[in-house]
């Protein structure tokens, strides 16, 4: 969480510092600021709330200095107030941090006896004030940072810059992820190559416990022990056109509607079309003789993998344990010898399936990952990487890269179960099919947007709302919960639509919307029973089906019909409605789509 930047250029960069801010947001919004060195002095900007805040701020309070920090932040410790914003900083030192310094408590108890004064309710001061201190031992400012790195537990990346020095930045990566861009005279940091876009693709990855010196000629990067090391520069194909809603009002109604074209770039690069054929990278694996595969992921992607447990289990054969990643990484479970261990991830940057993936790393699994960037540390630290090719994706509700990660495992599917003999040649033609047509569905389902406006109308009025599906559906129905309550803020829960009866049934009274996910499969009768349940409770029901108004038995408060597709690729066609469902509650509601309150685009904090 948090974004952080840094410039060491020739004019003033407070502007440009803001523009690569402006692509960080995504990692969190509760406040931003800007701090520079002018004329050795030490000067800064922050405000409260979104970046335009600040922008504001500076553009009636304007800062000169052509070397500067800047950050965006996601609150852990101390609240989004502008005193906790960032950078922190003290005379002699100011601080750009994402992540957690774990031991700030002891640090701040024994700098402050020693006359330090924290204004911050923040882990970060406790970084100002330890550098502080170094710099008053030794005025050496690598040296400084040096001994505080060694002083500072947990995870963060951090952008120092100091008073009296003007070609100087320091950089320092332990666990939270570090970019370093190299321009002509000019050198830049950023927690992404995306933030660096504008101003250069030449990108330098920090590792595991590096420290950078960065002047305006270049970088000197120092691994964990000291030892100064090369770590290659590579071109990064990050786009600085990303800020950009086209015609859309939002960036969540941009990325469902670019869902038929990404759909389409994703399978094709892992279906051979002449062939009709799925081709996959080398997993490094006998597929034909898995005898278990391990998912994990978090929220929306965690629900991909639930999807991909019951394509993998009924199409393969191969038992699928999967779990949420802030679970698994504590539950110390066993794993089959030389088993596969799968990875999904947007960002791939989530702090919780990092571990995981680290765990199952120790554990001797092969690591494969499902991420949409590349450059990730996830993708990084994988065996091998099968990428989503859903381009940048800036709302914080996921949207197209949860289709593409559908689309990405579907693949896998066929790929494991050609492997094990348990899709035919035919039957892998047929399904490939289905998935091809997917992206002309999809279109269709979005041809009609009035009928969402209507019903969010409606939904808008709801405190609570649940969402009911079975079998493949039900990950389906938990998604549609969580996209509708992270961002209209209405209660949404999602059950197994079997599961009503045992409790969640005694919420259903006439002013409880139920949202069933109900293609016609061979589920299909079993779920219809669970809907007249409802219907027979007093219940008002949306029914998501191919099938007619009437298959429901009862009446509905609306329903949104479906194209008929293989059913195979129904989880694909299916997330669709119910992401135009949350998107137009959401808008009707007027609550602040793209960056819900609370959330962040990439969770890097455990
Ligand atoms: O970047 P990741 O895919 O690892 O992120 C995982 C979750 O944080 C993410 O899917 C989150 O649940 C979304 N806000 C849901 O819309």
């Amino acid at each position: 969480m948090c974004g952080i930047v840094g410039i060491l250029g020739s004019q003033p960069v407070a502007h440009d510092l803001i523009d690569a801010l402006r692509r960080l947001e995504y990692r969190g919004y509760d406040s931003a600021g800007i701090a520079t060195v002018e004329n050795g002095h030490l000067e800064r900007r922050r405000a409260e709330g979104k970046l335009r805040n600040l922008e504001q701020r500076i553009g009636e309070d304007p800062l000169k200095g052509k070397t500067g920090i800047g950050h965006t932040r996601w609150a852990t410790h101390g609240k989004p107030t502008e005193t906790n914003a960032h950078p922190h900083m003290s005379e002699k030192v100011s601080v750009v941090h994402n992540g957690i310094i774990e031991n700030f408590r002891s640090l701040r108890e024994e700098l402050t006896a020693k006359g330090h004064v924290f204004d911050s309710d923040t882990d970060t001061e406790a970084v100002v004030h330890l550098i502080t201190e170094e710099l008053s031992r030794a005025d050496d400012p690598i040296e400084a940072v040096s001994e505080a790195l060694q002083k500072l537990e947990g995870a963060f990346a951090l952008g120092i810059v100091f008073a009296g020095h003007d070609d100087l930045m320091i950089a320092a990566r332990r666990g939270s992820p570090l970019a370093i861009g190299h321009g002509d005279d000019a050198m830049y940091l950023g927690s992404d190559a995306i933030a660096l876009a504008p101003f250069t693709n030449k990108i330098t990855y920090l590792e595991e416990g590096d420290m950078a010196v960065l002047t305006r000629k270049g970088a000197e990067i120092f691994d964990a022990e000291g030892e100064k090391v090369e770590r290659p520069a590579v071109i990064s194909q990050a786009s600085s056109l990303l800020v950009d809603k086209g015609n859309h009002r939002h960036f969540m109604a941009k990325e469902i509607h670019e869902q038929p074209e990404v759909i389409s770039h994703t399978l094709s690069h892992y279906i051979d079309m002449a062939e009709g054929r799925v081709d996959y990278p080398d997993l490094g694996l006998d597929l034909s003789d898995l005898s278990r595969i391990t998912i994990s992921a978090c929220g929306t992607a965690y629900y991909a993998g639930l999807v991909g447990k019951y394509w993998i289990e009924k199409y393969a054969r191969v038992p699928v344990e999967i779990d949420v990643a802030s679970e698994l990484r504590y539950r110390e479970a066993p794993l089959p010898k030389d088993g596969l261990a799968l990875f999904i991830s947007q960002s791939g940057e989530t702090a919780d399936t990092l571990a995981v993936l680290r765990y199952c790393k120790e554990q001797g699994q092969r690591i494969a990952s499902i991420v949409n960037v590349r450059t990730s540390t996830i993708a990084r630290e994988s065996d091998v990487i099968l990428p989503t090719l859903a381009g940048p994706e800036i709302g914080v509700a996921s949207t197209k890269a949860f289709t593409c990660q559908l689309a990405a495992l579907a693949g896998l599917t066929l790929l494991i179960g050609r492997a094990r003999g348990t899709i035919s040649p035919e039957l892998e033609q047929e399904l490939v099919q289905g998935l091809l047509e997917v992206p002309r569905h999809m279109a269709e389902v979005m041809a009609d947007e009035a009928q969402y406006e209507k019903l969010a109308h409606d939904l808008s009025k709801a405190r609570d709302v649940l969402y009911l599906g079975r079998g493949i559906n039900y990950p389906l129905a938990l998604e549609g919960a969580l996209k509708l309550k992270e961002i209209s803020y209405i209660h949404a829960e999602g059950y197994a639509a079997g599961e009503l009866k045992h409790g969640p049934i005694a919420l259903i009274d006439e002013n409880v919307p139920v949202i069933v996910v109900a293609p016609s499969d061979d589920l299909h009768d079993k779920t219809v029973s669970n809907v007249q349940e409802v219907a027979a409770r007093g219940g008002k029901i949306i029914l998501i089906s191919n099938g007619d108004e009437d298959s429901a038995g009862c009446e509905l408060m609306a329903h949104i019909r479906v194209p008929d597709a293989h059913p195979f690729t129904n989880p694909l066609l299916y997330a669709v409605p119910i992401q135009l469902i949350a998107y137009h509650t959401a808008v009707q509601m007027g609550t602040d789509v793209d960056q819900p309150r609370n959330l962040a685009k990439s969770v890097t904090v455990e």
